[in-house]
């Protein structure tokens, strides 16, 4: 125990001093893993021997893995990376993080993942306001994205140009809901339920609209140990999805025929592990290296093309007000929007490096797991089914990464750690009001989620973040998860509190 204390110690001032950092990194050099094994049982290691930080400040989720430490190049990179997530992109035409717009969601990424994790419950969307980790998502009554708007729809504009959406016309409300049960636990405990609606006014929207479309959120998820997901084979994702299906749960059967699988530039394909959406394969073309070009618009040389619509373009290109303030004419400014030859704002060693910290990112370690009741409440969360979709652990394979040329070699690896996420990284439906975009929904990771309102100054919980604690959390439970929902309803309330402060301590 002393000698993991010394450790947390050191990872806290490494925090702090990066000159520091690298010493420790070099220090550690002959000695990679300075915790005993029989100090600490395998689930403290949520990440691995490799992949796991020892530390619960409010750095928690900011910590290189051991792997990045131990390597004073990668480390170097791993901090220039970061500052590409932490800073704001500038309208600059040249320098460090030149090249924000003309469009933009947001111009920094930590805006939306506050202190690295989710994003808050907003009462209000504003691009600039920090923790708003929001994305609009405007859709049709079939819940196909309005195709007038990105799917990630801007609401930030460099003049002359209008935002897609003006976000002075963007509503939400809070609204109470009342479950099947009156929101009474059967021994009276009672909880309260609220839920998101969501408008956005026509005339605040500067393209063309079809006659019906509605919105939903979809709050951030955390990035730390994105890494390890991705050193998961595919081959254990399929035998995951074909388990659950013996066992008869309902799941999105689509995204599992290999003829879905998600094709990357490098030409190979997989089953999707990341996002809500279930949308993205690989870390290498994954939601952080899509969202460095289509939240900011900062092209890049595989990317020299605008995130933006023709019906955008259009709607801009025809605005007498824009031409006149640029001088050009509708065809020269529909031509700059949507060329495909615009020239690189990023460099691919800047971006490169955004990777190495992307991949480098540690998962907190696990806390109290010795505490009797969190033993109870792990005990609980068993025997109630949770862990037949928040499925415990995974083993990593070779990790010979995949889906981008350009960061292949360069990238820290995990190969055949034991990590535990409390995620089957499958959809399942849990039919909540106002639910998700198809209703399909990715099991969360539980991870490091306890340490949430110390890192980010928020915890609250599912897609839109309506859950404003764990208990909620669970009693939003419905559709194939029901029947645990069931068993933790009818827990004694010491019962309940424990299996909350195990959720806490993973
Ligand atoms: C508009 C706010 C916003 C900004 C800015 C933003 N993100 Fe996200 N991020 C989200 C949302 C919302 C999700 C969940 C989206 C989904 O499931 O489709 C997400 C998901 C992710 C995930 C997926 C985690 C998982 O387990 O699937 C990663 C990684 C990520 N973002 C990285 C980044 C990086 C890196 C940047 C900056 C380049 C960034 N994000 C900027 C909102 C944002
Ligand atoms: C049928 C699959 C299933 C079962 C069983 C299940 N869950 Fe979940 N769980 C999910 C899905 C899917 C989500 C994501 C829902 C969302 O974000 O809207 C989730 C989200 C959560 C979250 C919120 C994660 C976050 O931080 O946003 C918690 C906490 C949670 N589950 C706990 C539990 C507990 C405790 C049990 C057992 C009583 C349980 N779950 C059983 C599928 C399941």
């Amino acid at each position: 125990m002393i000698k993991m204390t010394v450790r947390q110690l050191a990872e806290i001032l490494c925090a702090m001093s990066f000159l520091l950092c690298i010493a420790i990194a070099c220090s550690e050099g002959s000695d990679p893993d300075p915790i005993a094994e029989e100090d600490l049982s395998e689930e403290y290691y949520t990440g691995g021997k490799l992949g796991t930080a020892f530390n619960a400040t409010s750095f928690a989720y900011e910590q290189p893995t051991p792997v990045v430490e131990a390597d004073a190049d990668m480390m170097v990179r791993f901090k220039i990376g970061e500052g590409f997530f932490e800073n704001e992109f500038t309208t600059n035409a040249s320098g460090i993080r030149s090249g924000l717009g003309p469009v933009s969601v947001r111009s920094s990424c930590l805006t939306c993942h506050p202190g690295y994790g989710h994003g808050k419950r907003m009462e209000r969307y504003r691009a600039k306001d920090y923790g708003n980790g929001y994305l609009l998502v405007v859709i049709d009554q079939n819940d196909n994205y309005v195709p007038q708007l990105t799917g990630m729809p801007q609401t930030q504009a460099v003049p002359p140009f209008l935002p897609p959406i003006d976000e002075s016309g963007i509503h939400i409300e809070w609204k109470n809901h009342t479950d099947q049960y009156g929101n009474i636990f059967p021994d009276g405990e009672s909880y309260s339920l609220i839920y998101p609606e969501v408008t956005i006014d026509r005339e605040a929207i500067n393209v063309p609209m079809p006659d019906f479309y509605k919105v939903r959120l979809e709050a951030t998820i955390g990035l730390y140990g994105t890494g390890l997901i991705d050193a998961i084979p595919d081959d254990s994702l399929i035998a995951q999805y074909e388990l659950e299906k013996a066992r008869g749960f309902t799941l999105n059967d689509a995204k599992y025929r290999p003829e879905n699988f998600i094709k990357e530039v490098d030409g190979t394909s997989h089953p999707g592990r990341y996002t809500y959406g279930l949308s993205r394969g690989t870390l290498q073309n994954g939601p952080g290296a899509n969202a460095i070009w289509n939240i900011t618009n900062v092209t890049r040389s595989d990317r020299r093309y605008h995130y933006i619509t023709a019906a955008y373009a259009t709607a801009m290109s025809q605005n007498a007000d824009i031409q006149a303030a640029l001088g050009q004419t509708e065809q020269e400014i529909y031509s700059y929007l949507m060329s495909r030859e615009l020239p690189a704002e990023m460099s691919d060693k800047d971006y490169t490096d955004l990777m190495v910290w992307h991949r480098g990112l540690a998962v907190p370690a696990a806390r109290n797991l010795d505490d009797p009741a969190v033993k109870r409440g792990k005990e609980k969360f068993y025997e109630m089914g949770c862990i037949a979709c928040h499925r415990p652990s995974w083993t990593t394979g070779a990790d010979d990464y995949s889906g981008d040329p350009m960061v292949k070699g360069h990238l820290p690896r995990y190969p055949h750690q034991k990590i535990w996420p409390y995620t089957d990284l499958l959809q399942h439906r849990l039919e909540m009001v106002n639910n998700i975009r198809t209703g399909w929904c990715r099991t969360m990771p539980l991870w490091g989620r306890g340490l949430s309102e110390k890192c980010t100054g928020a915890g609250e919980h599912l897609h839109d973040m309506r859950a404003r604690n764990y208990n909620e959390a669970i009693m939003w439970h419905g559709g194939d998860a029901q029947f645990a929902k069931e068993k933790y309803r009818t827990l004694s309330k010491t019962d309940r509190e424990a299996v909350v402060k195990f959720l806490e301590s993973i």
